[in-house]
């Protein structure tokens, strides 16, 4: 082994280091550069980088001095302890002219700082080329994000409300991380309520082929008297059960009751997803129907299956239930679903990522399905490697009173009610600072539209998806904290201080330079280049709270930069108001990855 510092011979390493637009990678692919030299040969670590805390002394600093030291100390080495080794990792970073400066403090923290020269040009560069240009990039062309996926004629509840923005933003991520995303409605559709429905529709309207959304009223009402009539006479009970084997029999006088009774859900939900302008496809549990019984087939040709208490089920390790594929009438469920629908992703649409979004709730359902894929050798081992499953689970939405929401009239809410309530009530807060006044009818509406619409789902993102969130609609509409209103209230003004500069924005960022000369200045800037590294992380970790507090940290720094210098009329006026259009920029970016409509006057 030889421990010797090698020299310098990169240089030609940093003339090509052209900046991909995250700053973390930039920084690792220094630092293991300078790994690769300092560590003995045979010797493998990982690059330890991390963004510095505030106040500290670097932007990026190297943690690896001390696990290293451990590796090589009593081997012979040169080194006398880690803050030796910090040096050796300081000295041999190639150069670069990302980097101002670096050097060692405490027992071996190699503390790098940005040259924030470098810093200005590359925002300067995100404003000619668009910040597309800083999207980060995922080792996966495409991936299903399985999300909203209510239940036909059952209620949409604030669950798949939650589903629906979580899911939607997380596609979103994945899309402007440029991969193919698949968006499914995996709406139920397929169980053994539609027997009952389906016979209740006939008693009610024997003229089904006329029967017309308005007569059957609303489904959730429909839903329960079917169910009532089910539980108490046996007669219909019976009919039910027999309805149900004619359904999957294919009868087509059955089958076309059920496709108006999924075709009236249908529009309920459409008006939940227009209203938060999310897009889905439906490929509900009916569509991996054809497809259950030779994927069944599969799995019990591998020796997964076997017979228990009349139902065929697979045992797996570490659960003590097995998960039932069939049950005991014969009849295919959930997880027969679920198996199959994961087979026809990875198998016929090549998937190589496959997102579920639903309440912690089902997060057994999905831990014994993956283990079951995994065992029939349909997924690694390993949950990183790809093809890879990935169970997105979220908490309860809880009312002030600390339990399940629910509104006081009754126990169900209305999600479109609920939806307008929001529009209201921003409108309302609009009209009290005289907007009604100030803008068109239009404008009004807008505005309304998106603050009412943006508080909702923000007040949903901003927590861990993992922790229960309590719905106020006070607290998410208020205009100070960490709310959607303060956050496009405060792009708002950002756009508002560019248009009263009377400056041509888009001649600017041809002609003018940015500079970062104050503190507050760079500190904005350094939080700016930091957006593609935050988007891959909320993304890699399925986190949209992560982008969330990114959002929140940037209108922050943009206040404390603001609040300080002058903009308009001072002599930095140009590289200023290149600055603003930046953090502009990348603040409309986080609000459509969160699937907020960005306002531009208040
Ligand atoms: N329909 C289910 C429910 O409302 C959610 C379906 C989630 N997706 C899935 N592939 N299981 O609880």
């Amino acid at each position: 082994l030889s421990f010797a510092t090698r020299s310098k011979s990169v240089t030609t390493m940093a003339a090509s280091q052209e900046f991909t637009g995250n700053l973390k990678h930039e920084v690792e692919k220094l630092f293991a550069e300078s790994l690769r030299l300092t560590v003995p040969d045979g010797t493998s670590v990982d690059t330890e980088v991390a963004a510095s805390l505030p106040g500290k002394p670097g932007d990026y600093q190297c943690n690896n001095a001390m696990g290293l030291w451990s590796l090589i100390k009593g081997k012979g080495t040169q080194f006398r302890g880690p803050p030796a080794v910090g040096q050796a990792i300081s000295k041999n970073l190639p150069a670069s002219e990302m980097v101002e400066t670096c050097s060692v403090a405490g027992p071996g923290f190699v503390n790098l700082v940005l040259s924030s020269k470098w810093m200005a040009k590359s925002i300067e560069k995100m404003l000619v080329e668009g910040i597309d240009t800083w999207a980060p990039t995922l080792p996966v062309k495409r991936a299903v994000v399985d999300f909203s996926s209510p239940n036909i004629a059952k209620e949409m509840h604030v669950g798949h409300l939650r589903s629906t923005i979580i899911g939607d933003t997380l596609a979103r991520m994945l899309e402007f991380s440029k991969v193919e995303v698949l968006r499914r409605n995996h709406v139920g559709d397929w169980g053994t309520q539609f027997g009952m429905l389906i016979e209740y529709l006939f008693e009610k309207f024997p003229d089904t082929e006329s029967v017309t959304e308005t007569a059957i009223g609303d489904l959730q009402s429909f839903y329960k008297q079917s169910k009532t009539k089910f539980d108490n006479d046996t007669d219909f009970k019976e009919k039910a059960q027999k309805a149900v084997v004619r359904l999957q029999g294919g009868d087509p006088i059955y089958r076309k009751a059920w496709a108006k009774i999924c075709e009236i859900s249908r529009t309920e939900f459409a008006k939940v997803y227009q209203r938060l302008k999310v897009e889905l496809e439906e490929k509900g549990e009916s569509f991996y129907n054809p497809y259950i019984a030779n994927v069944i087939g599969e799995l019990d040709s591998k020796g997964l299956i076997e017979e228990s208490e009349g139902a065929r089920v697979i045992f797996l390790e570490g659960f003590n239930i097995p998960l039932m594929v069939v049950k005991s009438d014969g009849g295919f469920n959930y997880a027969s679903t679920d198996l199959t629908a994961l087979w026809y992703r990875l198998n016929e649409e090549k998937a190589e990522w496959i997102v579920y979004v639903t309440d912690v709730g089902q997060q057994q359902h999905f831990n014994m399905f993956f283990k079951a894929a995994r065992k029939a050798g349909w997924l690694p081992e390993s949950d990183k490697t790809y093809p890879r499953v990935d169970h997105v689970g979220f908490g309860l939405v809880l009312g002030d009173d600390g339990k399940r929401f629910r509104t006081r009239s009754s126990d169900v809410v209305r999600l479109v009610d609920l939806l307008d309530e929001a529009k209201t009530r921003s409108k309302t807060a609009l009209i009290e600072r005289g907007k009604d006044k100030e803008w068109t009818a239009e404008e009004l509406d807008q505005t309304a539209e998106a603050v009412g619409y943006g508080a909702v789902k923000y007040a949903d993102l901003k927590n861990n998806r993992l922790t229960n969130y309590t719905f106020n609609f006070d607290q998410m509409l208020s205009d100070k904290g960490n709310t959607a209103v303060y956050l496009l209230y405060a792009h708002a003004r950002i756009c508002s201080i560019i248009r009263k500069s009377g400056k041509d924005i888009d001649e600017l960022k041809k002609t003018e330079k940015l500079a970062l000369d104050h503190p507050e200045e760079r500190a904005l800037g350094l939080h700016l280049l930091r957006f593609a590294e935050t988007v891959e992380e909320a993304c890699s970790n399925l986190l949209p709270n992560v982008l969330c507090h990114y959002l929140y940290d940037l209108s922050e720094r943009y206040t404390s930069f603001y609040s300080i210098h002058q903009v308009i009329g001072s002599k930095e006026e140009a590289s200023r108001l290149l600055l603003c259009e930046a953090t502009a920029v990348v603040m409309r970016k986080c609000f459509h990855l969160l699937g907020i409509t960005p306002v531009y006057k208040i």
